[in-house]
């Protein structure tokens, strides 16, 4: 049992702009169909399911990475899954999103990123030692791919 509540969202991964990689954080994107509803923009700390059932620690962007698009951009959810090398493209994600870390920011440039996402990634890793993947609450029937569900 957990009385923790997350917002959990579903979807095939999609291609991104691969500017992820450039980075060095690499994200699956996943669309949002719901881009209003009562999961905000933000920066979550979080657990990303594989079909296969391995859960991954995740840092999650949710919003329209202003940095790039400013205010036009389309929501969509981003994971950069901690510690894992691989390709997810086409994969169906399921991902829970914990702890709310911050809001979206559009940066002066690339490096002031990189730094926040360096801390991004510290402050996932210090949430997820407290809130392990084994703990997470049953998901029950998954939402529909896109929409967000509230859980716990
Ligand atoms: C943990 C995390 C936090 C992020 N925070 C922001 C942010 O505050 N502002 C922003 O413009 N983009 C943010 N992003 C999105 C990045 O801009 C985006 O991942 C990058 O541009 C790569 O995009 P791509 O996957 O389409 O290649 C964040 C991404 C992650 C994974």
């Amino acid at each position: 049992m957990s009385d923790e509540r997350y917002f959990v969202v579903r979807g095939p991964v999609e291609p991104g702009d691969q500017r992820g990689r450039e980075l060095g954080f690499p994200t699956a994107n996943l669309a949002l169909r719901d881009q209003r509803g009562e999961l905000g923009d933000g920066v979550w700390a979080g657990w990303a399911e594989r079909p296969d059932g391995t859960r991954v620690a995740a840092a999650v962007s949710v919003g329209r990475r202003p940095t790039y698009y400013g205010a036009d951009g389309y929501r969509l959810v981003e994971a950069f899954l901690l510690d894992f090398q691989g390709d997810l493209y086409g994969e169906t994600l399921t991902v829970w999103l914990g702890s709310h870390l911050r809001e979206q920011k559009a940066y002066g440039s690339a490096e002031e990123l990189i730094e926040a996402l360096a801390h991004d990634v510290q402050e996932t890793r210090d949430w997820i030692s407290g809130h392990p993947a084994a703990a997470l609450p049953a998901l029950g029937t998954p939402p529909p791919d896109g929409e967000v569900r509230r859980v716990g």
